[in-house]
């Protein structure tokens, strides 16, 4: 048995990412955003809900004028993707001429991803990048390319930093692997 093992409802997690490791690689993500967008201001657009605590972080390591903003996109049904990709809510904001980085917290099949990046592309951006902290490569079902990533992981269920098992989960420091 791990000591540090933890529940989650009814399932069981081990510590997979270290809140030190997480913390190193957003601030190191920060920094090349800072270099690659200097003189300009980029708007943040966070993908609900797991996207909040990365992007809080993240939009805190980057040292340029920018905006945030939030988008929300639902396909995920507690542990498996269901494939389907529901409505999109929150794109009201013009998007024309600004440079656009989404920020999401996996890409796991990149249905998600790949859907929002065609809503937005749709909205004339001058640029639009993405930004996630976490990609599963085996899981990928289309190419997804992500400028901006933190760790490639394998394809396991994770919870922690704001991913959720079941709605819980999310408020977790460091990252934790399904058992
Ligand atoms: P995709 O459309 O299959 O790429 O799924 C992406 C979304 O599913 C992510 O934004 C997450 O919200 C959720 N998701 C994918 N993998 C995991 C996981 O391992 N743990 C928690 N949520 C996940
Ligand atoms: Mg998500």
């Amino acid at each position: 048995m791990f000591s540090n093992m933890i529940q989650v409802r009814d399932r069981y997690f081990i510590p997979f990412i270290a809140e030190k490791e997480l913390q190193k690689r957003v601030a190191e993500l920060g920094a090349e955003i800072s270099v690659d967008y200097r003189g300009k201001t980029p708007i943040l657009i966070g993908v609900m809900n797991g996207a909040f605590m990365f992007l809080a972080d993240l939009s805190r390591n980057i040292d340029l004028p920018l905006e945030v903003s939030f988008i929300r996109i639902a396909s995920y049904d507690a542990l498996a993707s269901t494939g389907s990709i529901r409505e999109l809510a929150g794109l009201e904001k013009d998007l024309a001429g600004r440079d656009v980085i989404i920020v999401e917290d996996i890409v796991d099949s990149g249905l998600s991803i790949s859907h929002v990046l065609d809503q937005i592309r749709e909205k004339k951006p001058s640029s639009i990048e993405v930004c996630s902290l976490l990609l599963k490569p085996e899981a990928l079902k289309m190419p997804v390319s992500a400028k901006y990533l933190g760790f490639e992981i394998p394809d396991k269920f994770v919870v922690g930093y704001g991913l959720d098992y079941d709605g819980e989960g999310r408020n977790l420091k460091e990252i934790y692997q399904l058992k």
